[in-house]
Protein backbone atom coordinates (compact mmCIF):
# COMPACT_ATOMS: atom_id res chain seq x y z
CA UNK A 1 0.00 0.00 0.00
CA UNK A 2 1.51 3.67 -1.55
CA UNK A 3 0.52 6.35 1.20
CA UNK A 4 1.00 10.53 0.54
CA UNK A 5 1.49 11.54 4.38
CA UNK A 6 0.89 15.08 5.29
CA UNK A 7 1.85 17.36 8.01
CA UNK A 8 0.91 21.17 8.99
CA UNK A 9 -0.04 21.06 12.64
CA UNK A 10 2.61 24.15 13.04
CA UNK A 11 5.10 26.05 11.20
CA UNK A 12 7.16 23.27 9.10
CA UNK A 13 5.15 21.93 5.65
CA UNK A 14 6.05 18.27 5.48
CA UNK A 15 5.12 15.36 2.61
CA UNK A 16 6.13 12.17 2.45
CA UNK A 17 5.42 8.94 0.34
CA UNK A 18 5.75 5.84 1.92
CA UNK A 19 5.31 1.89 1.25
CA UNK A 20 4.06 -0.76 3.27
CA UNK A 21 7.04 -2.68 0.85
CA UNK A 22 9.40 -0.37 -0.43
CA UNK A 23 9.16 2.02 2.78
CA UNK A 24 9.88 5.69 2.62
CA UNK A 25 10.31 6.70 -1.43
CA UNK A 26 10.36 10.43 -0.66
CA UNK A 27 9.70 12.99 2.20
CA UNK A 28 9.92 16.85 2.13
CA UNK A 29 9.69 19.95 4.34
CA UNK A 30 9.35 23.15 3.88
CA UNK A 31 9.95 25.36 7.17
CA UNK A 32 8.76 28.76 8.00
CA UNK A 33 11.23 28.87 10.92
CA UNK A 34 12.64 32.44 9.03
CA UNK A 35 8.78 33.93 8.67
CA UNK A 36 7.99 33.34 12.32
CA UNK A 37 11.73 34.33 13.34
CA UNK A 38 10.63 37.86 12.67
CA UNK A 39 8.27 37.63 15.43
CA UNK A 40 10.12 35.40 18.23
CA UNK A 41 7.75 32.60 17.71
CA UNK A 42 5.11 30.95 15.83
CA UNK A 43 2.13 33.57 14.68
CA UNK A 44 -1.01 31.03 14.21
CA UNK A 45 -2.43 33.10 11.29
CA UNK A 46 0.88 33.61 9.25
CA UNK A 47 1.57 29.59 9.62
CA UNK A 48 -1.82 28.45 8.00
CA UNK A 49 -1.58 30.98 5.34
CA UNK A 50 2.11 29.65 4.52
CA UNK A 51 0.85 26.18 4.73
CA UNK A 52 -1.68 27.15 1.83
CA UNK A 53 1.67 28.58 -0.31
CA UNK A 54 3.60 25.56 0.42
CA UNK A 55 1.97 22.48 0.38
CA UNK A 56 0.57 21.62 -2.85
CA UNK A 57 3.88 22.27 -4.58
CA UNK A 58 5.39 20.24 -1.94
CA UNK A 59 2.70 17.14 -2.87
CA UNK A 60 3.87 17.50 -6.38
CA UNK A 61 7.39 16.63 -5.20
CA UNK A 62 7.27 14.09 -3.32
CA UNK A 63 5.26 12.61 -5.98
CA UNK A 64 7.51 13.25 -8.83
CA UNK A 65 10.48 12.46 -6.31
CA UNK A 66 8.52 8.70 -4.84
CA UNK A 67 8.25 8.52 -9.17
CA UNK A 68 4.17 7.53 -8.34
CA UNK A 69 2.35 6.74 -11.24
CA UNK A 70 -1.10 8.29 -12.01
CA UNK A 71 -3.57 6.54 -9.81
CA UNK A 72 -0.22 5.03 -7.90
CA UNK A 73 -1.57 6.47 -4.57
CA UNK A 74 -3.56 4.24 -2.46
CA UNK A 75 -4.49 6.37 0.67
CA UNK A 76 -3.69 9.77 2.17
CA UNK A 77 -2.96 10.53 5.88
CA UNK A 78 -2.63 13.97 7.03
CA UNK A 79 -2.08 15.68 10.47
CA UNK A 80 -5.38 15.93 12.24
CA UNK A 81 -4.20 16.92 15.65
CA UNK A 82 -3.16 18.33 18.18
CA UNK A 83 -1.59 21.68 16.99
CA UNK A 84 -2.65 24.93 15.55
CA UNK A 85 -6.25 24.62 14.25
CA UNK A 86 -6.07 27.44 10.97
CA UNK A 87 -2.61 25.27 10.53
CA UNK A 88 -3.96 21.50 10.71
CA UNK A 89 -7.36 22.93 8.27
CA UNK A 90 -4.90 23.31 5.70
CA UNK A 91 -3.56 19.87 5.52
CA UNK A 92 -6.74 17.62 6.66
CA UNK A 93 -8.64 19.80 4.03
CA UNK A 94 -5.99 19.26 1.09
CA UNK A 95 -5.26 15.63 1.82
CA UNK A 96 -9.22 14.98 2.35
CA UNK A 97 -9.74 16.42 -0.72
CA UNK A 98 -7.00 14.70 -2.82
CA UNK A 99 -8.10 11.34 -1.50
CA UNK A 100 -12.17 12.11 -2.55
CA UNK A 101 -10.47 13.35 -5.65
CA UNK A 102 -7.99 10.19 -6.44
CA UNK A 103 -11.37 7.57 -4.65
CA UNK A 104 -8.58 6.28 -2.18
CA UNK A 105 -8.79 6.39 1.41
CA UNK A 106 -8.10 9.33 3.76
CA UNK A 107 -6.94 9.31 7.39
CA UNK A 108 -6.65 11.29 10.34
CA UNK A 109 -3.29 10.78 11.97
CA UNK A 110 -2.53 12.29 15.94
CA UNK A 111 0.80 14.44 15.37
CA UNK A 112 2.35 12.44 18.51
CA UNK A 113 1.70 8.73 17.31
CA UNK A 114 3.71 10.03 14.05
CA UNK A 115 6.61 11.23 16.65
CA UNK A 116 6.38 8.33 18.44
CA UNK A 117 6.71 5.55 15.40
CA UNK A 118 9.03 8.21 13.74
CA UNK A 119 12.06 5.50 14.91
CA UNK A 120 10.69 2.52 12.71
CA UNK A 121 11.67 4.58 9.73
CA UNK A 122 15.31 4.15 10.32
CA UNK A 123 17.29 0.74 9.52
CA UNK A 124 17.45 -0.89 12.68
CA UNK A 125 13.74 -0.08 14.43
CA UNK A 126 13.18 -0.77 18.26
CA UNK A 127 10.80 -3.88 19.10
CA UNK A 128 8.05 -3.43 20.99
CA UNK A 129 7.42 -2.85 23.37
CA UNK A 130 9.55 0.28 24.77
CA UNK A 131 9.74 3.53 26.78
CA UNK A 132 8.99 6.61 24.89
CA UNK A 133 10.29 10.16 25.82
CA UNK A 134 8.31 12.47 23.45
CA UNK A 135 9.83 16.05 23.83
CA UNK A 136 8.97 19.28 21.83
CA UNK A 137 7.82 22.61 21.24
CA UNK A 138 4.40 21.59 22.67
CA UNK A 139 4.58 18.35 24.31
CA UNK A 140 6.85 16.46 27.23
CA UNK A 141 5.61 13.13 27.55
CA UNK A 142 6.71 9.86 29.22
CA UNK A 143 4.54 6.91 27.43
CA UNK A 144 4.69 3.01 27.60
CA UNK A 145 4.13 1.68 24.10
CA UNK A 146 3.26 -1.43 23.88
CA UNK A 147 2.66 -1.90 20.38
CA UNK A 148 1.08 0.06 17.89
CA UNK A 149 -2.29 2.05 19.07
CA UNK A 150 -1.28 0.52 22.62
CA UNK A 151 0.27 3.44 24.59
CA UNK A 152 0.03 4.47 28.71
CA UNK A 153 0.76 7.52 29.63
CA UNK A 154 3.14 7.60 32.01
CA UNK A 155 4.10 11.53 32.90
CA UNK A 156 3.17 14.74 31.46
CA UNK A 157 4.14 17.73 32.01
CA UNK A 158 2.24 20.10 34.75
CA UNK A 159 2.78 23.03 32.67
CA UNK A 160 5.60 24.63 30.44
CA UNK A 161 6.63 21.66 27.52
CA UNK A 162 10.31 21.44 27.71
CA UNK A 163 10.97 22.79 24.37
CA UNK A 164 8.92 25.74 25.16
CA UNK A 165 11.32 26.27 28.34
CA UNK A 166 14.31 26.54 25.73
CA UNK A 167 12.31 28.87 23.05
CA UNK A 168 11.24 30.94 26.58
CA UNK A 169 15.20 31.12 27.78
CA UNK A 170 16.44 31.64 24.53
CA UNK A 171 14.28 34.32 24.11
CA UNK A 172 15.16 36.11 27.73
CA UNK A 173 18.79 35.84 26.66
CA UNK A 174 18.32 37.51 23.37
CA UNK A 175 19.26 34.32 21.25
CA UNK A 176 17.08 33.46 18.05
CA UNK A 177 14.04 31.84 17.74
CA UNK A 178 13.32 28.75 17.49
CA UNK A 179 15.68 28.53 21.38
CA UNK A 180 16.61 24.84 21.41
CA UNK A 181 19.44 25.14 18.96
CA UNK A 182 20.05 28.63 19.93
CA UNK A 183 20.55 27.73 23.74
CA UNK A 184 22.60 24.30 22.83
CA UNK A 185 24.81 26.58 20.62
CA UNK A 186 25.64 29.32 23.22
CA UNK A 187 25.76 26.67 26.01
CA UNK A 188 28.84 25.24 23.88
CA UNK A 189 31.24 28.00 25.29
CA UNK A 190 29.46 28.30 29.08
CA UNK A 191 31.39 27.20 32.01
CA UNK A 192 28.98 24.31 33.76
CA UNK A 193 30.74 24.83 37.16
CA UNK A 194 28.94 29.01 36.97
CA UNK A 195 25.54 27.91 38.58
CA UNK A 196 23.90 24.36 39.25
CA UNK A 197 19.55 25.45 38.52
CA UNK A 198 16.99 22.94 39.91
CA UNK A 199 16.28 20.22 38.67
CA UNK A 200 12.06 20.15 39.14
CA UNK A 201 10.06 17.49 40.81
CA UNK A 202 12.94 15.13 40.57
CA UNK A 203 13.17 15.03 44.59
CA UNK A 204 9.57 13.21 44.74
CA UNK A 205 8.51 10.12 43.39
CA UNK A 206 6.52 10.50 40.06
CA UNK A 207 7.27 10.48 36.24
CA UNK A 208 5.61 14.36 35.64
CA UNK A 209 7.27 17.74 34.71
CA UNK A 210 7.26 20.89 35.54
CA UNK A 211 9.39 23.47 33.80
CA UNK A 212 7.84 26.58 34.44
CA UNK A 213 9.67 26.97 37.84
CA UNK A 214 12.93 26.89 35.94
CA UNK A 215 12.48 29.31 33.23
CA UNK A 216 11.03 32.08 36.09
CA UNK A 217 15.04 30.50 37.82
CA UNK A 218 16.47 31.63 34.57
CA UNK A 219 14.55 35.27 34.54
CA UNK A 220 15.74 35.67 38.29
CA UNK A 221 19.26 34.94 37.25
CA UNK A 222 19.22 37.24 34.27
CA UNK A 223 17.90 39.98 36.11
CA UNK A 224 20.67 40.04 38.76
CA UNK A 225 23.83 40.14 36.30
CA UNK A 226 24.93 41.75 33.50
CA UNK A 227 23.72 40.18 30.51
CA UNK A 228 27.40 39.87 28.52
CA UNK A 229 28.54 37.53 26.04
CA UNK A 230 30.12 35.38 28.46
CA UNK A 231 27.02 34.91 30.76
CA UNK A 232 24.82 34.23 28.46
CA UNK A 233 26.70 31.34 27.20
CA UNK A 234 26.88 30.21 31.50
CA UNK A 235 23.20 30.95 31.64
CA UNK A 236 22.88 28.73 28.33
CA UNK A 237 24.89 25.88 29.78
CA UNK A 238 22.62 25.71 33.31
CA UNK A 239 19.69 25.75 31.81
CA UNK A 240 20.68 22.88 29.13
CA UNK A 241 22.02 21.09 32.28
CA UNK A 242 19.39 20.88 34.45
CA UNK A 243 16.27 20.75 31.43
CA UNK A 244 18.42 17.43 30.37
CA UNK A 245 19.48 16.26 33.78
CA UNK A 246 15.83 16.18 34.41
CA UNK A 247 14.48 14.10 31.04
CA UNK A 248 17.61 11.81 32.27
CA UNK A 249 16.49 11.14 35.15
CA UNK A 250 12.73 10.58 34.62
CA UNK A 251 13.84 8.52 31.20
CA UNK A 252 15.49 6.05 34.04
CA UNK A 253 12.51 5.83 36.63
CA UNK A 254 10.07 5.49 33.77
CA UNK A 255 12.33 2.16 32.44
CA UNK A 256 12.55 0.81 35.68
CA UNK A 257 9.05 1.30 36.65
CA UNK A 258 7.79 -0.60 33.42
CA UNK A 259 10.46 -2.78 33.45
CA UNK A 260 11.41 -1.85 30.01
CA UNK A 261 14.86 -2.22 28.35
CA UNK A 262 14.55 0.29 25.20
CA UNK A 263 14.21 3.82 24.98
CA UNK A 264 12.81 5.94 21.88
CA UNK A 265 13.33 10.03 21.86
CA UNK A 266 11.22 11.52 19.92
CA UNK A 267 10.15 15.25 18.97
CA UNK A 268 12.53 18.23 18.26
CA UNK A 269 14.26 18.43 21.57
CA UNK A 270 15.08 14.85 21.48
CA UNK A 271 18.03 16.80 18.51
CA UNK A 272 19.73 18.04 21.72
CA UNK A 273 23.17 16.50 21.85
CA UNK A 274 23.67 16.81 24.92
CA UNK A 275 20.15 14.76 26.14
CA UNK A 276 21.70 12.14 23.52
CA UNK A 277 24.86 11.78 24.89
CA UNK A 278 23.60 11.82 29.03
CA UNK A 279 20.73 9.15 27.73
CA UNK A 280 23.21 7.02 26.00
CA UNK A 281 25.30 6.71 29.20
CA UNK A 282 22.70 6.25 31.44
CA UNK A 283 20.77 3.71 29.19
CA UNK A 284 24.32 2.20 28.93
CA UNK A 285 24.62 1.79 32.43
CA UNK A 286 21.71 0.22 33.22
CA UNK A 287 22.06 -2.28 30.45
CA UNK A 288 19.27 -0.67 28.13
CA UNK A 289 19.27 0.71 24.57
CA UNK A 290 18.33 4.05 23.28
CA UNK A 291 16.48 4.53 19.90
CA UNK A 292 16.37 8.01 17.76
CA UNK A 293 14.88 9.03 14.89
CA UNK A 294 17.51 10.56 12.24
CA UNK A 295 17.46 14.65 13.08
CA UNK A 296 15.51 15.57 10.47
CA UNK A 297 12.77 13.33 11.72
CA UNK A 298 13.21 14.66 15.37
CA UNK A 299 11.35 17.68 14.56
CA UNK A 300 8.18 17.37 12.68
CA UNK A 301 7.73 15.85 9.04
CA UNK A 302 5.80 14.68 6.48
CA UNK A 303 7.46 10.99 6.79
CA UNK A 304 6.24 10.16 10.23
CA UNK A 305 2.71 11.18 9.37
CA UNK A 306 2.92 9.05 6.21
CA UNK A 307 4.28 5.90 8.39
CA UNK A 308 1.42 6.13 11.15
CA UNK A 309 -1.23 6.81 8.63
CA UNK A 310 0.25 4.01 6.58
CA UNK A 311 -0.28 1.63 9.68
CA UNK A 312 -3.60 2.81 10.28
CA UNK A 313 -4.95 2.71 6.63
CA UNK A 314 -3.33 -1.11 6.13
CA UNK A 315 -5.49 -1.72 8.88
CA UNK A 316 -8.80 -0.79 7.83
CA UNK A 317 -9.11 2.75 9.69
CA UNK A 318 -11.00 5.60 7.40
CA UNK A 319 -12.11 8.98 8.03
CA UNK A 320 -15.43 9.95 6.14
CA UNK A 321 -16.44 12.82 3.92
CA UNK A 322 -16.93 14.69 7.26
CA UNK A 323 -13.92 15.69 8.22
CA UNK A 324 -12.29 17.83 11.14
CA UNK A 325 -9.49 18.56 13.11
CA UNK A 326 -8.66 18.14 16.89
CA UNK A 327 -6.15 20.84 17.98
CA UNK A 328 -6.69 19.34 21.21
CA UNK A 329 -6.12 15.99 21.17
CA UNK A 330 -4.38 13.42 23.90
CA UNK A 331 -2.68 10.58 23.09
CA UNK A 332 -4.99 8.53 26.03
CA UNK A 333 -8.17 9.15 23.76
CA UNK A 334 -6.36 8.08 20.25
CA UNK A 335 -8.41 4.96 19.02
CA UNK A 336 -6.88 1.75 20.01
CA UNK A 337 -5.69 0.04 16.59
CA UNK A 338 -6.48 -3.28 15.53
CA UNK A 339 -3.44 -4.89 14.32
CA UNK A 340 -5.30 -8.19 13.75
CA UNK A 341 -7.02 -6.40 10.68
CA UNK A 342 -3.57 -5.20 9.26
O1 LIG B 1 8.76 18.49 17.38
P1 LIG B 1 9.01 19.91 17.01
O2 LIG B 1 9.71 20.19 15.70
O3 LIG B 1 7.69 20.74 16.93
C1 LIG B 1 6.64 20.64 17.82
O4 LIG B 1 6.70 21.35 18.85
O5 LIG B 1 5.73 19.81 17.55
O6 LIG B 1 9.83 20.56 18.21
C2 LIG B 1 10.25 21.91 18.21
C3 LIG B 1 10.94 22.20 19.55
C4 LIG B 1 11.25 23.68 19.74
O7 LIG B 1 10.83 24.06 21.04
C5 LIG B 1 12.77 23.74 19.61
O8 LIG B 1 13.34 24.78 20.38
C6 LIG B 1 13.17 22.38 20.12
O9 LIG B 1 12.18 21.49 19.62
N1 LIG B 1 14.51 21.98 19.64
C7 LIG B 1 15.57 21.77 20.46
C8 LIG B 1 16.68 21.48 19.63
N2 LIG B 1 16.25 21.51 18.32
C9 LIG B 1 14.91 21.81 18.36
N3 LIG B 1 15.66 21.81 21.80
C10 LIG B 1 16.87 21.55 22.34
N4 LIG B 1 17.98 21.29 21.63
C11 LIG B 1 17.92 21.22 20.27
N5 LIG B 1 19.05 20.95 19.57
ZN1 LIG C 1 5.95 17.83 16.67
Amino acid sequence: MQILGIETSCDDTGAAVYDTDAGLKSHSLASQVELHALYGGVVPELAARDHVKLLMPLVQKVLQEAEVPKGGIEGVAYTAGPGLSGALLVGAALGRSLAWAWDVPALGVHHMEGHLLAPMLEENPPDFPFVALLVSGGHTLLVDVKDIGRYQLLGSTLDDAVGEAFDKTAKLLGLGYPGGPAIAQAAHNGNPGRWRFPRPMTDRPGLDFSFSGLKTFVRNTVSSVELDEKTIADVACAFQDAAVDTLVIKCRRALEQVGRRRLIVAGGVGANLLLRERLRVMTAECGKEVFYPRFEFCTDNGAMIAYAGCRRLAAGERQGLDFSVRPRWSLADLAPFSAAAA
